[in-house]
């Protein structure tokens, strides 16, 4: 289904990206613009901008930058329609709606269909949790202790015993079977057929940040094996993405200002049912990097719950260095052995949990400790030492990572030289934060443009009806860019008001990463010219350029000619000399335009 232009536009419109932006990342005002910390990479002094009177944000870390729909696309990793929609209901626009054709239904993007087909089950599971089928789960999280706001807020579910109850529903709605397939409810069978995945089990439905339903997980009513279930990754689910309840929990871990780490369902259930919200899961698979950038958009730190013994030492070491390379601070909790969150808070209350979570340590220091604390550097074997040590090689921040060398060196009686000697060698740097940097540089390479050459778009940009046409589309004859020029032409071409709107759009017609970057960073940070200075800035502006060009021709023909003498050419000297006198002539007959425009307005440049 395609969504009208004009509704698009009013959908826009409507939403003041600095609104929008403000619920993802905490803006404070500087000068004319916003800024705040990157949701795109990971830093810690903020770099990233927003501009309200041009409804633009733009990185100047990583060169990330739009419009409010691309940044509600690339923050929520949204296709267009979806932002659309998104927006749309945040600002209460309706959009028109009418019935699909089975033409267009196809083709409706497979990641809606997905999300369709999982809300139609959520309910389903809902349905059947609160049916005579579901008493004995009822009677399961009563017995873990669940209060029926808990189990409501995070619809939970269960799935009846049997092979097809949910294939049956979904087929009774219509539901392409392969689709349930693709959603991974429902799994194909020797001879072709399709059978529930979820059989008699407790249903924890996974949300994504906007409160779809992205997979399932699903627990076995008592003993049994294996004691979980879960979805296999789909277009709308990747694991390492996604962090059980922070959609719900996102106020509550904005407001305390960082988030409880935990690892599995039932934990995060029980302490929100005890009234701990801050809680995030990440459903016992490891921590990932796009994890940790995804609790730096709503929080300035994490609280993260380790066990004491080898296994939980192992989890804390890979995930130190995540959070270092994330720039987002840690803090270990470490529960007494034989206890997991859910255990703990049912055995101690909420004051004993969030005793444990008040005293929790910075991660790296109980790292120290725990590594390093009873062992000499006598006894340290060599790789072991290089492997604990790698995390170190992560901190981006050199004074950070020398602090920690040297409180290592201290405490383990070695050199600190030796030590940053091992460090240097485990490779550590290479591998981290490499690919943003090559993102980084791959985006900034392309712009080798004069600047002269992108202000002069930029203040055309800015000013779509107060500059003289003629005079821009000259100016741009004289162009070194000749991306930079076609795109000013197709500038020219537009209706003044068509250039005000939605600068952003607009620069998505520059292919070059690089030079769109550029722009939009100029467009962010400058200030418009008064009117008078506008005029003056312009022609100075144009008058440059053409003197460049002039320049770069003069130069060009001045090396043709010292080839052609040098190979003793007659015939191409000759010609070369013409082009010269021709040049110079050409250059002199703009000059009296020049001379004026110098008169007029003093020295200009
Ligand atoms: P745990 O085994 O610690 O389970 O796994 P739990 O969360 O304490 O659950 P209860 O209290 O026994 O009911 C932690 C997390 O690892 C994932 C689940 O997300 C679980 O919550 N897990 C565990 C699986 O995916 N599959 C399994 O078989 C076990
Ligand atoms: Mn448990």
């Amino acid at each position: 289904m395609t969504i009208p232009a004009d509704a698009v536009e009013e959908v826009r419109r409507r939403n003041d990206i600095v609104e929008v932006v403000s619920s993802y990342v905490s803006l404070r005002k500087a000068g004319r613009n916003y800024v705040g910390l990157c949701p795109f990479h990971g830093e810690k002094t903020p770099s990233f901008t927003v501009n309200r009177e041009k409804q633009i944000f733009y990185c100047f870390g990583c060169g990330e930058g739009g419009n409010v729909v691309t940044f509600v696309m690339k923050v929520n990793a949204m296709t267009f329609p979806e932002a659309i929609r998104h927006l749309a209901s945040r600002a209460g626009v309706s959009l028109p709606e009418r019935r699909l054709t089975a033409a267009e239904r196809e083709k409706v993007s497979r990641r809606e269909q997905i999300f369709e087909v999982n809300t139609l089950a959520e309910g389903y599971f809902r349905r059947s949790l609160h049916s005579p089928a579901g008493e004995r789960a009822r009677a399961y999280l009563k017995n873990r202790g669940l209060k029926e706001e808990t189990i409501e807020t995070f619809r939970l579910g269960y799935s009846p015993e049997g092979w097809r109850n949910l294939r049956d529903f979904l087929a009774s709605r219509r539901v392409k079977l392969e689709l349930a397939e693709e959603a991974g409810l429902v799994v194909k069978g020797q001879k072709g057929g399709y059978y529930d995945r979820f059989r008699d089990r407790l249903i924890f439905p996974i949300h994504d940040m906007n409160g779809r339903v992205v997979a399932f997980g699903g627990r076995v009513i008592g003993e049994g094996e294996p004691k979980y279930l879960n979805s296999p990754e789909s277009p709308v689910y990747v694991k390492g993405r996604i962090l059980y309840g922070l959609g719900i929990n996102r106020e509550a871990v904005r407001r305390e200002g960082y988030a409880i780490v935990v690892e599995g369902y039932l934990d995060l259930l029980t302490l929100w049912d005890r009234g701990i919200k801050n809680v995030v899961a990440t459903l016992g698979t490891a921590l990932t990097r796009d994890h940790v950038d995804l609790l730096r958009r709503f929080a300035d730190g994490a609280a993260v719950v380790f066990d004491a013994d080898e296994a939980g030492r192992k989890a804390l070491s890979r995930s130190l260095g995540l959070f270092l390379a994330g720039g987002l601070p840690c803090r270990a909790v470490v529960l007494p052995e034989g206890y997991d969150p859910d255990d703990h808070v049912r055995a101690f209350g909420p004051e004993g949990f969030g005793e444990l979570v008040a005293k929790a340590r910075p991660a790296v220091e109980y790292y120290i400790d725990t590594v390093f604390g009873t062992r000499g550097a006598v006894d340290m074997d060599r790789t072991r030492l290089r492997e604990s040590l790698s995390f170190l090689a992560a901190i981006e921040n050199p004074v950070e990572r020398n602090l920690f060398i040297r409180r290592i060196a201290d405490r383990i009686g070695v050199d600190e030289a030796v030590l940053k000697r091992e460090i240097g060698s485990t490779g550590g740097e290479q591998q981290v934060g490499a690919p943003e940097r090559a993102v980084r540089e791959a985006r900034t390479s392309g712009s080798k443009a004069d600047p002269l050459e992108v202000e002069l778009i930029r203040i055309f940009m800015e000013n779509p009806g107060s500059v003289p046409l003629s005079t821009m589309r000259e100016a741009l004859g004289y162009y070194e860019s000749e991306e930079l020029r076609r795109f000013g032409g197709r500038l020219c071409d537009l209706p003044p008001e068509k250039i005000g709107a939605d600068c952003a759009a607009l620069l998505d017609g520059l292919a070059d990463e690089g030079l769109r970057a550029t722009l939009l960073g100029a467009l962010v940070t400058r200030t418009s010219q008064g009117e008078g200075d506008l005029e003056r800035y312009f022609n100075d502006a144009c008058r440059q350029i053409r003197r460049k060009w002039y320049r770069r021709r003069h130069r060009l023909l001045r090396m043709a000619l010292l080839k052609a003498q040098e190979e003793g050419n007659e015939g191409e000297v000759r010609k070369l000399l013409e082009e010269k006198e021709r040049l110079l002539q050409e250059e002199k007959e703009e000059a009296p335009k020049r001379r004026n425009s110098e008169v007029d307005h003093g020295k200009g440049s």
